[in-house]
């Protein structure tokens, strides 16, 4: 079985991601879509309920599920054994860091890191950005599906 995990803070999850998930359940057994815990990354979504609006916008998918993580990736990946962590690409911007993790993560525990290109309708998208946007009024439509947005912007008017 090739389970591969796609791992993130996913918050909340945009069609960027979901673009990714998709393309990569058409070629692995199973993906596992990660919300890793970082304690220092202040969040607007709890773990649960990034958990919980993952689910419902990606049950379509028949071997997609959803996991949370406190720690280090390779370490998830060593005990649900994953063969290897996919990741979108958007732009050369993201290039550095990413290589960098990849190359810890190889080395770490000897985990492939494979890089999907976003799909250029994508490339410029981002979770922090899509909550500057509706901050301040903007159309988010593009960017997230319709359940994602309901809650985002009930979060953001509650604040
Ligand atoms: O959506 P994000 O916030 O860009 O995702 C980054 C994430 C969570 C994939 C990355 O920070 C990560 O893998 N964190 C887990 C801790 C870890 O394994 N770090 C890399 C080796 S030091």
């Amino acid at each position: 079985m090739k389970r591969v995990v796609c791992p993130g803070s996913f918050d909340p999850i945009t069609f960027g991601h979901l673009d990714i998930i998709k393309r990569a359940s058409e070629l692995f057994d199973e993906v596992v879509i990660a919300v890793l815990v970082n304690q220092t990354k202040k969040t607007l979504f709890t773990v649960e309920e990034r958990l919980a609006m993952i689910a419902e916008v990606t049950a379509e998918y028949p071997n997609v599920r959803v996991d949370s993580w406190s720690g280090l990736l390779v370490d998830y990946c060593e005990r649900h054994d994953v063969k290897a962590i996919v990741k979108g690409l958007r732009a050369v911007t993201d290039f550095d860091y990413e290589l960098q993790m990849s190359q810890i993560n190889l080395q770490l525990k000897g985990i492939e890191t494979l890089f999907m290109s976003t799909a250029p309708a994508h490339s410029f998208l981002s979770s922090s950005l899509v909550k500057e946007i509706a901050t301040f009024g903007g159309d988010i439509s593009a960017y997230l599906p319709a359940p994602i947005i309901e809650k985002l912007t009930a979060r953001l008017a509650a604040r």
